[in-house]
């Protein structure tokens, strides 16, 4: 059953979907299929992999999850094998009203994933930058969050709200909801603010930081609006470089949780 992995931080811009799609297309590369679930009304995910949710069929996710259509009649398949996205537009903002009247509003998402479940290794939801109805449903869906932040003061406070919200979903809606890792976003070497705050990070969270960091790079920049993931767009850029590292991270976290969860069925 493949792993459900929700990206996700309420503060805008701080390379949420950049980093949904690359390490969506860093994992497909590494032969693992993988579903970006574009769950953001931008439509960034969609459009950053060169894809347009308004041309035929015009199934989004909007509709899936209102039950219009199935989810899997909202996937597109992406110029790179193995990586497909469930796209969105603007629609979906209508979701977050119209599902508050819903019955188990918090679980549509959760519920329309579960037949696709078997057919991904990965499955990456692009969340909006508010921990509003989205994000929980998003939350609700996943095994696990990650969260990318860039290295300044303010988002040490933002990150400690979104830990404790994962807190009240886990107590709530989904008990088995984990930390996948906090991963360091735009990373300034020569600035001594980023410094500080990645020592306090990992002070916070140990292990739970990535030990990549994704550096400023202008190429990482520029590939969305050629509608490709880096690894297409300039895959010898240390933008490129970095997040291949950092697929490869979780596909041994994950190797690593599944030992450790196999030596406990035997004891
Ligand atoms: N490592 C990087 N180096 C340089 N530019 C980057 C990097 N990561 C992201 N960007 C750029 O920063 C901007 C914000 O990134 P992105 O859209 O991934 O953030 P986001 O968290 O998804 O934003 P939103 O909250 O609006 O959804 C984009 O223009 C993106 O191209
Ligand atoms: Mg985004």
């Amino acid at each position: 059953m493949g792993k459900v992995i929700s990206v996700i931080n309420q503060k805008g811009g701080v390379g949420k979907t950049t980093s949904a799609i690359n390490i969506g297309a860093s994992l497909a590369v590494a032969e693992r299929q993988v579903l970006v679930v574009d769950f953001d009304p931008q439509g960034n995910a969609t459009s950053g992999l060169g894809l347009d949710a308004s041309s035929p069929p015009e199934k989004t996710i909007y509709q899936a999850l209102v039950g219009e259509c199935s989810l899997a009649e909202a996937i597109r398949e992406t110029e790179l094998p193995g990586l497909s996205v469930a796209v969105a537009d603007r629609n979906l903002s209508g979701a977050e009203v119209e599902l508050v009247g819903a019955i188990a509003r918090e679980q549509k998402l959760r519920s329309i994933l579960a037949p696709l479940r078997d057919k991904y290794h990965y499955i990456l939801i692009d969340c909006p930058p508010s921990l509003g109805l989205l994000t929980i449903n998003a939350l609700t869906a996943s095994d696990s969050y990650l969260v990318p932040m860039q290295c300044e003061y303010f988002s040490l406070e933002g990150l400690s709200q979104l830990v404790s919200t994962a807190g009240l979903i886990r107590g709530a809606l989904n008990p088995s909801l984990e930390l996948e890792g906090i991963l360091l976003t735009m990373f300034d070497a020569r600035n001594n603010l980023a410094h500080q705050v990645a020592d306090e990070v990992r002070a916070h969270f140990g292990e739970k930081l990535f030990k990549t960091m994704i550096p400023r790079n202008v190429r990482l920049s520029e590939a969305p609006s050629h509608g490709k993931p880096i690894l297409l767009y300039d895959i010898e850029s240390r933008g490129a470089i970095a997040y291949l590292t950092v697929a490869k991270e979780i596909i041994e976290n994950n190797m690593q949780r599944r030992a450790v969860d196999a030596s406990a069925t035997l004891v």
